[in-house]
């Protein structure tokens, strides 16, 4: 990495009228499909955490994150990443960096943000190298997450934002993990 530009791309929200440019890149970036319901959600979410990548007036990435209840807190909560994606030819590009720090610098604003997690699917080495060098540590393992996709399996990655913890069991317990790490949980938005 490093000998590609670093292109100024400006960002977008994303709604109702424009999410089908949402389904057209994720098409082209991501294994798997997204459901009708998932294009239905993500006009509904705060811009804070969900918003596209423009570079020459056109997408060219996106990021979607929704707040989630966390399982023991009932002040708390915790922010899913449910996809970001960079379409190929605008990779290494540091699009996906401003996107998640896009996205972080608002979860940080935001006290009742305990974290931020995400699932990767266990062979993506890109994705792994992209949220290690953003400070994300794998947290749990969970067999069989992908329906249709091989391998099935996935990691959790997780980064703290306003977590009064640093105990591990605690934080696979806010994710709904179990504590050996893995489990078979099956993937709900996309198949
Ligand atoms: C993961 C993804 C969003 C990264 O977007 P990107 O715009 O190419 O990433 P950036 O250029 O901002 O790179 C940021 C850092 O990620 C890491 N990274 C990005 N691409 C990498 C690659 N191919 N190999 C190794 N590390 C990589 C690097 O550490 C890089 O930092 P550096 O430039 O200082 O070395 C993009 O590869 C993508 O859309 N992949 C397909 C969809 C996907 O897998 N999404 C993640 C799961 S939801």
């Amino acid at each position: 990495m490093g000998e590609r530009p670093t292109l100024d791309v400006s960002f977008g929200d994303i709604h109702t009228q424009n999410v089908q440019q949402l389904r057209k890149l994720n098409e082209h970036t991501f294994p798997v499909k997204y459901l009708d319901k998932f294009y239905q959600e993500i006009p509904t979410l705060s811009k804070d955490f969900t918003q596209f990548a423009y570079y020459g007036g056109f997408v060219v990435g996106a990021i979607c994150g929704r707040l989630e209840p966390m399982p023991d807190s009932t002040t708390k909560k915790r922010l899913y990443i449910m996809t970001i994606g960079v379409l190929v030819a605008y990779r290494e590009c540091g699009i996906g960096r401003k996107l998640l720090e896009y996205l972080l610098e608002n979860a940080s604003k935001h006290p009742e943000v305990a974290l931020v997690y995400l699932h990767v699917q266990t062979n993506n080495e890109t994705a792994l190298h992209f949220y290690a060098k953003a400070g994300f540590e794998k947290v749990g393992k969970i067999e069989g997450y992908y329906k249709r996709i091989d391998p099935p399996d996935c990691f959790v990655l997780c980064k703290p934002i306003h977590l009064d913890t640093t105990d591990p069991a605690r934080i696979t317990a806010a994710l709904g993990l179990p504590t050996d790490t893995t489990a078979t949980t099956a993937a709900a938005a996309a198949d």
